[in-house]
């Protein structure tokens, strides 16, 4: 699917990203800044925050008991944010904007 990855400095990254990739893999695999992925996608970091346009957030199966927990220790999260590496990448999400935070720390 294609994926706009939109920076924290406001450019956007158009990307394609294999179905079956989470959407911290589609970033860091591409090299795009903004997402840090200690842990390797393992749930357990939380430095892969990305926040999701309202429009699209609807559609994303909603984050597990374990991705919520996991939240808490985000840097700043709003509505709308989510830990990438949790989301797995469908050809649904085709188009998606994902907007990446000015700091994972
Ligand atoms: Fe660590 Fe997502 S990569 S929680």
């Amino acid at each position: 699917a294609t994926i706009n990855y939109r920076l924290a400095d406001g450019t956007d990254q158009v990307v394609d990203v294999p179905q079956g990739w989470s959407l911290m893999e589609g970033a860091v695999k591409n090299g795009l800044r903004g997402i840090l992925a200690d842990c390797g996608g393992a749930c357990s970091c939380a430095t892969c925050q990305v926040v999701i346009p309202d429009d699209w957030i609807a559609r994303l199966t909603p984050a597990s008991e374990e991705e919520e927990a996991m939240m808490e220790f985000a840097a700043d999260p709003q509505a709308g944010s989510r830990l990438s590496c949790q989301i797995p990448v469908t050809e649904a999400m085709d188009g998606m904007v994902v907007q990446l935070p000015k700091t994972q720390l």
